[in-house]
């Protein structure tokens, strides 16, 4: 029998095994997933929430720190947070305290209040950019910031990488199949061709981003600065630097989308390695949790974005939500910056990143397994290739869907929860050593039995 069969067996056996004790040991959870099918559409209220490996979802009773307990009673280490919204933790007090007294007061005016000044003064010191604005989530800063960029350059095209995702962002949606661009497979209800408008290429690849800005009719390039969504890919050294000097003289903007890479450091990876974009945006994990996001312009663009708007003349733009920039947003955010991402918080998390980086490496030497990880400051990616792809048509062959399924199960019924989508885990500042060697202690596991299965 082949490597592949015997693997794809070995899995088919874990799976089954895990998924009867899931069952067994989540009787409360099973029942009410019954009850949610005949109400939710899927069985859950947002359709990712179905999407982990476990045979019906769990629900959440509360969190805590960086631990979640579920409606079984089940205690988990969460090193998903909510897939970083929750990346400082769950429940934490300053936000709380912050929060409960905003919504006492309001929730939202259409008025912006003292806070906001403090908000914007905070984003500027610490990102960089002196202009702000907020949205709802960050996938409309996403859109709110292309949207200003062909407006201002005037140009139609986006530039994404391979393998991105910058979250409800049609024009991101496409993907180099077989080298040549094509709508990402799944997408649905879209009527228009986005690769008329959309051109990809592979991350790490200057001599294509090259060739992709040469026609100038790029307007902006959107991009995280370390690939977060496809697996997790690392740029070359040089790349980011290249990404930089090409769009400066193709006159196309570069908006880096921060959201994951907060993780960075205290002022994001763009501040860490002395990167200028025209556009940066922060989502997610910037207000701990209540949905807001914020997407900082440079006094150039700004001064740009006048000039656009008065070419373009009065009535609606377009851009801009209800919700966003509300009270209740600008009071957890002023919370988040003051109080809980401090560097003292950002020192924890990289320790913690980096005794889970080596716990894991220690269990691939030791194991002798053909993996990797990769991190980017308290955000840690398993990858199962050695050493890790440099862009996504290579991390897609090391992305087995059922390896992932098997180790993430494996890791549930072991009370360890890590993001649903790849192998992403977030080291929090109240994170404990105990449940980063826990988890450590489980993959060993996962891995012993798929050795001992194949035997
Ligand atoms: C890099 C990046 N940008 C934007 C988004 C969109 O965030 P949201 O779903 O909160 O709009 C995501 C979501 O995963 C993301 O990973």
């Amino acid at each position: 029998m082949s490597h592949a069969a015997v693997q794809s067996r070995t899995l088919a056996t874990l799976m089954r095994a895990e998924a009867e004790r899931f069952t067994v040991e989540h009787p409360r959870s099973v029942a009410m997933a019954g009850q949610a099918a005949k109400v939710w559409r899927g069985g859950v209220p947002m359709h990712w929430m179905g999407d982990w490996a476990c045979p019906s979802p769990i629900f959440a009773a509360q969190g805590v720190g960086a631990q979640i307990t579920d409606i079984d009673g089940k205690l988990y280490d969460d090193f998903c947070l909510g897939d970083t919204p929750s990346m400082f933790g769950h429940g934490d007090a300053a936000v709380a305290s912050a929060v409960a007294d905003q919504i006492k007061r309001g929730a939202g005016f259409m008025l912006p209040t003292a806070s906001s000044v403090i908000v914007g003064r905070l984003l500027a010191e610490r990102f960089g950019l002196p202009l702000w604005q907020t949205a709802t989530t960050a996938s409309d800063a996403n859109r709110a910031a292309i949207r200003w960029a062909r407006a201002v350059t005037q140009r139609p095209v986006i530039l994404v990488f391979d393998g991105c995702y910058h979250g409800m962002v049609e024009d991101a949606f496409v993907v180099l199949k077989d080298g040549q661009p094509a709508m990402k497979p799944g997408l649905l209800g879209q009527v228009h061709d986005l690769t008329a408008t959309t051109r990809v290429v592979p991350f790490n690849d200057v001599a294509a981003l090259k060739a992709a800005l040469a026609p100038g009719d790029v307007a902006a390039v959107l991009a995280e600065p370390v690939m977060t969504n496809c697996g997790m890919i690392l740029p070359e050294p040089g790349f980011l630097d290249a990404l930089s000097v090409l769009t400066q003289a193709a006159g196309t903007l570069l908006i880096l989308d921060e959201t994951h890479t907060l993780s960075s450091g205290p002022g994001g990876y763009a501040r860490l390695h002395d990167l200028d974009p025209d556009i940066l945006v922060i989502g997610k994990a910037i207000a701990g949790g209540v949905p807001a996001a914020v997407w900082g312009v440079t006094a150039e663009l700004s001064d740009r974005m006048d000039a656009a708007q008065a070419r373009i003349g009065p009535g609606q733009s377009g851009i801009g939500t209800t919700l966003s920039g509300n009270a209740l947003a600008m009071a957890a955010m002023r919370a988040m910056l003051s109080e809980v991402m401090t560097d003292a918080a950002y020192a924890t998390m990289q320790a913690g990143a980096e005794r889970l980086v080596e716990g894991l490496q220690r269990v691939i030497d030791a194991r002798k397994l053909p993996w990797s990880v990769v991190h980017v400051g308290a955000r840690v990616e398993l990858v199962f290739a050695d050493p890790p792809p440099k862009n996504a048509a290579a991390m897609r062959k090391a992305l087995d869907p059922d390896l992932v399924a098997a180790l993430h199960l494996w890791l549930i019924n072991r009370g360890v929860l890590i993001a649903p989508f790849h192998n992403m885990m977030l080291a929090s500042p109240v994170t404990e050593d105990a449940a980063i060697d826990r988890l450590v202690e489980a993959v060993d596991g996962f891995a012993g039995a798929l050795e001992g299965l194949a035997a």
